[in-house]
């Protein structure tokens, strides 16, 4: 009965109308139970229309998650890095579900995705838009052993990884900004967001969230100029999610090798802002300068006055100069 919803939205998925008594023999469960469980999906903004005395359409069609199609994208190398992958309905943030997972002993390579999160969080205590079945909400957990300074930049190198994974699948208009956000046209399409937990200056955890618009509704409220993949015939949520695994965990399998310095050249392939003159908001004054690339810590190097200057951490946000 749990899975009821699922299983409806599957009927429903190509955009066909069906009637409730046909999703009812399909499932196994009473007409009622049905109608009960979509309208829980209407009021999560699932577009289903109820059509009286015929049954049900879901507008526009949508395509579940599916752990199936997501593995089947996976090399065998990459499956054997992948230590569970999770499909979760709704969650509050997947960044918390896999934060109780390490609480929990499970730190190594969990890796869970959503349908919709209710508390979806992005840097900078902003709240990250997570519709129902619309785009990725993703996270992963890996351990390291080098403390903090060992992570130093992987923020930063996952913004490549999720670009190459993008750019795998046709979109070829992607840019980064520093530190990780992953632009369209200049418009923010993706984040990452990373949770520290552990020794500080041993072993240590830490989860990678990552957020990609792909067919965001045009009705939501963002309070910065934002993109979603959906014009890109070659993209669909499965084949993102396979495509961003394919990336991320050979990255974090490697990366107390490679470090920053192996992503830092393709990093700045990708800057958005390379050479434009920029401001940089710090949580006590604004810098200006020109943008000119990243250090192999993956710090902000801004040129100002003539000056080379770095500048990293969590609390910094760059803008271009007005
Ligand atoms: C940013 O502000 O750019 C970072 C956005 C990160 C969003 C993702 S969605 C999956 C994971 N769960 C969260 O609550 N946040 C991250």
């Amino acid at each position: 009965m749990t899975d009821t919803w699922r299983g409806a939205l599957e009927l429903l998925s190509s955009g066909s109308l069906v009637s409730g008594a046909d999703i009812g023999a399909a499932l196994g469960v009473s007409r009622s139970a049905v109608w009960k469980q979509l309208q829980r999906l209407q009021e999560w903004g699932v577009p289903i229309e109820k059509i009286r005395g015929r049954g049900y359409r879901l507008v526009g069609g949508m395509e579940l998650l599916s752990r199936q199609r997501i593995l089947g994208l996976l090399s065998e190398d990459a499956k054997l890095l992948l230590g569970d992958l999770v499909l979760l309905e709704q969650v509050d943030s997947t960044n918390t579900v896999a934060r109780r997972q390490i609480e929990q002993g499970i730190v190594h390579s969990y890796v869970c995705m959503a349908e919709r999160q209710t508390q979806g969080r992005g840097r900078l205590g902003r709240t990250w838009v997570s519709p129902f079945g619309r785009n990725l909400y993703l996270s992963a957990t890996w351990e390291f052993s080098g403390g903090v300074a060992a992570l130093e930049g992987l923020s930063l190198a996952v913004g490549v990884a999720v670009s190459r994974a993008v750019q795998s699948l046709g979109v070829e208009v992607i840019s980064l900004k520093w530190p990780n956000d992953i632009l369209l046209n200049g418009r923010k399409v993706g984040g990452v967001l990373l949770e520290m937990l552990g020794d500080p200056s041993g072993l240590c955890q830490v989860v990678v969230g990552i957020g990609i618009n792909v067919a965001m509704p045009r009705d939501v409220t963002i309070d910065q100029p934002w993109a979603d993949l959906d014009c890109f015939p070659g993209v669909t949520r499965n084949g993102l999610a396979g495509a961003v695994l394919a990336e991320l965990l050979p990255l974090l399998a490697t990366y107390a090798e490679t470090r920053f310095r192996g992503y830092r050249r393709a990093w700045e392939e990708l800057d958005a802002y390379s050479g434009e003159p920029v401001r940089l908001l710090t949580p006590g004054r604004v810098v200006e300068g020109v943008a000119r690339g990243v250090s192999d810590t993956g710090a902000i190097c801004l040129d100002i006055d003539g000056t080379r200057s770095f500048y990293s951490g969590g609390e910094i946000s760059l803008r271009k100069a007005l």
